[in-house]
C-alpha cells in the first residue's frame, strides 16, 4: 500500500511539474515578446550597468520635496551655453506656480587633458546652480545609450518620490505649461508618451550614421519607440527600464530605440502624445518657426539653438495665456 501511494505521489508531482513547465514555455509571463531569455554577455552588460560608473558630481537630495516633474537633460560637457539657455527658459526655478518641477543636466567626461579643465568649470557651474550630474563614462554620441540608462538608474535610486520624468534635449522648445496640464495627477502606472515611431528598422548600409550590423541587431524591424528629442514617463518605469531589461537587451548605439527595446521587454507600449479632442500631435519632431499661439498648443518643438530659445521664451512666458 505504501509503495502504491508513493507512486501516486510521484505521478502527481510529475504532472504538476509538467503543467508548470508548459505554462512557462507558452510565454504566459512574457506574452509581449517571444524572443529567448538569454542574458547578454558580462562584458556587454558592464557597458550598460550603473555599477560600472562613478559620480563626479551628484545631486542626491534633488528630489527631497517629491517633485511633480523632473526634467532630465543630456548635454555635452562643454556646452554651458545650452545649459544657461535651459536655466533661463523652461528649466527656470518655479516656472509653473504651485507645481514642483526640477531639472538636472546629465554629463559624461572628455578624453585627455581638456577634461580636467572642463570638470573644474562644471564644478564651478554646479556650485552656482546645483543641477549637474557628472559621471565618468566618455561623453560621446555612441555613449548616449549609456547616458540614458544612467538617467533611468538615477531616478530609480534617488528620485522615486517624483510623479513624472521627462527626458528632453537641450535644443528643444518645451511648452512646460501645456505639459503640466496634460499630465494626469495622480499618475497612473507604466505610462510613457511622446512621438511614437512604429515603423523603424535597422540600416544595413555600413556607411549610414545609424548602421547596425546583423550581429548587433538581428531583427529586421524595431519595436515601437519614442523619438529621443523629448518623452515623458511615470517614475515607476525608470526602475523597470534600468534593471530588468538591461541584462537581456544588448546595447545598441541608438538610445531611443534602446529604450523601445527595454519597453518591449517589460511589456509596456509607448502612447502617442495627442491632444484630447482633435488628436493633434503634441510632440513636434520638426522645427517650426516660433509662433506664440501655435506653440501654445504643442508640448515640444525641436531644433531651438540657445539664442533662439532665449529670444522667444520671454514672449511666450508672458503671453501664452492670451492665445
Ligand atoms: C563609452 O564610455 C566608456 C567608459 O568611459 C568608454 O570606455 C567607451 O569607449 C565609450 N564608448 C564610446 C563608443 O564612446
Amino acid at each position: 500500500m505504501r509503495v502504491h501511494s508513493l507512486a501516486k505521489y510521484l505521478l502527481l508531482v510529475g504532472f504538476i511539474t509538467f503543467l508548470v513547465n508548459a505554462f512557462l514555455k507558452t510565454g504566459y509571463f512574457d506574452s509581449k515578446n517571444n524572443d529567448k531569455q538569454t542574458p547578454i554577455t558580462a562584458d556587454l552588460f558592464k557597458v550598460i550597468s550603473p555599477s560600472t560608473y562613478r559620480f563626479i558630481l551628484n545631486q542626491p537630495a534633488a528630489c527631497e520635496q517629491n517633485p511633480d516633474l523632473v526634467l532630465l537633460v543630456p548635454v555635452a560637457p562643454g556646452d554651458s551655453e545650452s545649459r544657461n539657455a535651459v536655466r533661463g527658459t523652461w528649466g527656470k526655478r518655479d516656472v509653473v506656480p504651485n507645481k514642483k518641477i526640477i531639472k538636472l543636466f546629465f554629463i559624461g567626461v572628455l578624453e585627455g587633458e581638456q577634461n580636467d579643465k572642463v570638470n573644474d568649470g562644471l564644478t564651478r557651474e554646479n556650485l552656482l546652480h546645483g543641477d549637474i550630474i557628472l559621471m565618468d563614462f566618455l561623453d560621446s554620441y555612441h555613449n548616449l545609450t549609456v547616458k540614458t540608462m544612467m538617467m533611468m538608474s538615477w531616478i530609480a535610486n534617488y528620485c522615486r518620490s517624483a510623479s513624472y520624468v521627462m527626458k528632453i534635449d537641450a535644443d528643444i522648445f518645451l511648452n512646460i505649461y501645456y505639459l503640466i496640464n496634460f499630465l494626469p495627477f495622480p499618475p497612473k502606472a507604466n505610462f510613457i508618451t511622446g512621438s511614437v515611431i512604429n515603423d523603424g528598422a535597422p540600416r544595413r548600409n555600413a556607411k549610414s550614421k545609424w548602421y547596425l550590423s546583423e550581429e548587433v541587431y538581428p531583427d529586421s524591424t524595431f519595436p515601437p519607440y519614442l523619438s529621443g528629442a523629448g518623452y515623458v514617463f511615470t517614475t515607476d518605469l525608470a526602475a523597470k527600464i534600468s534593471l530588468a531589461p538591461s541584462r537581456y537587451v544588448r546595447p545598441i548605439p541608438m538610445e531611443d530605440v534602446y529604450v523601445g527595446l527595454c519597453l518591449k521587454k517589460v511589456g509596456v507600449r509607448p502612447v502617442y502624445g495627442r491632444s484630447m479632442f482633435w488628436l493633434r500631435n503634441l510632440f513636434e519632431v520638426r522645427h517650426l518657426p516660433y509662433d506664440r499661439c501655435a506653440f501654445a498648443k504643442l508640448i515640444i518643438v525641436t531644433d531651438f539653438p540657445p539664442a533662439e530659445l532665449l529670444r522667444t521664451w520671454s514672449d511666450f512666458e508672458k503671453e501664452h495665456d492670451a492665445c
